[in-house]
């Protein structure tokens, strides 16, 4: 394509597409999950990979890895095709280096999402579900304490709806589920940038988006070796020690030398492209999301019946979604709000022990230990909802939202 032509192509796309990314919306047509974060820009980019034919996992993966990774103030960045595929990829390189043994323990919250689960029995290991603190929501520190054993080995926190969980876990490895927690920070440290290794989601209704998409950021090498050999078949190819695997066996073509027992969990470089453009965004982003979250809060802080959930001394919340339990029945104000159009979920997975999947493990056969009461979860289960939050709402929004939960 001539420069001419280009020049008219990125007219057309930019025509088409102007407005986008949305970054104000109407309040008063309600508020949707996710306003659409992605414009002209991001599809261009992931033009340009398609026009030039280079779609696979390439240049624009590795460049989004390094940028993303220094974002978060780590060295090494893995990325990946959902936040799902992040946490069974970190799950199972930690079992392929040997750090973690088939039925070790890893602590969970029984609030967080099906797949923060399901990839710790998926790597062969056990998990210890333990109740959730009733003002973060996030995995109770002291109940999660409680409930390790000799055989306890890592623990997943779970960073719920942006609010930034604790990691403190002394000697047991810590993997950060910050899948919808893009920006939140716990005393003063970037979340993704404690634990020994965290993931993050890019899925479409997520802080920003690679469409679908994902990442681990960690700075252990080693365990990044192990990522990116298991991410693509166990190949060599990505792995930065590959001259030694190479050494080692001569007689194997080492464009087809299989290291590990992998998957093939890579991400398209239309998804790298759009990420570095998306993440240029976020710092904005997030910003309005806190903004929104903090407003929110305090109109409806002392609401009867209404329990929000405010950002905790010493953390930056990331107002991924707007989590609110009600006392008693949720069914008339989750009603209420979807007939004006703010739309509503239930908290996440929110008790997972009490979903039908849960029931299939036990029946499956697959080891799992419930530690203690799980009367927060529970509460959550029953009585918990949320409601989307963008950086494209502001005060409109609350002032809508707060007239209808009140109301
Ligand atoms: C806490 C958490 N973990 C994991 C995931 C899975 O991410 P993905 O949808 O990219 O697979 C999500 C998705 O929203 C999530 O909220």
């Amino acid at each position: 394509m001539n420069a001419t032509d280009r020049e008219t192509l990125q007219r057309i796309v930019r025509a088409e597409m102007a407005g986008l990314p949305t970054t104000a919306h109407d309040a008063a047509t309600g508020m949707p999950l996710t306003v659409v974060g992605f414009g002209a820009d991001e599809v261009l980019a992931a033009l340009d990979c398609m026009l030039t034919t280079r779609v696979t996992m390439g240049a624009e993966v590795r460049a989004f890895e390094a940028e993303w990774a220094a974002w978060c103030g780590r060295s090494e960045g893995v990325m990946v095709n959902s936040g799902s595929s992040a946490n069974l990829l970190m799950l199972d390189a930690l079992v392929e280096l040997g750090r973690l043994k088939r039925g070790d323990e890893v602590i969970v919250p029984a609030v967080g999402w099906s797949t923060t689960l399901f990839p710790i029995v998926q790597a062969g290991l056990v998990p210890v579900i333990v109740d959730v603190h009733p003002e973060s929501l996030c995995l109770d520190p002291a109940k999660a304490r409680a409930a390790r054993t000799a055989r306890t080995k890592a623990v997943m926190p779970v960073h719920l709806l942006g609010q930034a969980a604790d990691c403190d876990y002394d000697d047991l490895i810590v993997l950060e589920d910050a899948c919808a927690a893009h920006g939140a920070r716990h005393s003063g440290r970037r979340i993704g940038s404690i634990g020994d290794a965290a993931s993050f989601s890019f899925f479409f209704s997520h802080h920003i988006t690679t469409v679908e998409g994902g990442i681990i950021v960690t700075d252990d090498a080693a365990l990044a070796d192990a990522m990116r050999s298991l991410r693509a078949h166990g190949w060599v190819r990505e792995r930065t020690d590959k001259a030694r695997w190479i050494e080692q066996f001569p007689e194997i073509d080492s464009r087809f030398l299989f290291v590990s027992a992998g998957y093939n969990l890579r991400p398209t470089d239309m998804a790298g492209a759009f990420g570095r453009v998306q993440l240029r965004r976020l710092d904005a982003w997030v910003q309005q999301r806190r903004a929104n979250h903090a407003e929110w809060c305090a109109a409806l802080a002392g609401t009867p019946g209404i329990t929000v959930f405010p950002e905790l001394p010493g953390t930056d919340h990331a107002g991924f979604a707007f989590a609110m339990i009600v006392d008693g029945d949720r069914r008339p104000l989750m009603q209420k709000l979807e007939a004006v159009g703010i739309e509503t979920r239930p908290i996440s997975g929110s008790n997972l022990v009490r979903q039908p999947a849960f029931q299939r493990l036990l029946e499956h056969g697959s080891e799992v230990r419930i530690a203690g009461d799980l009367t927060v979860s529970d509460r959550v289960h029953e009585r918990g909802f949320f409601v989307g939050n963008s950086h494209a709402f502001g005060s409109e929004h609350g002032r809508r939202l707060v007239d209808v939960v009140r109301g």
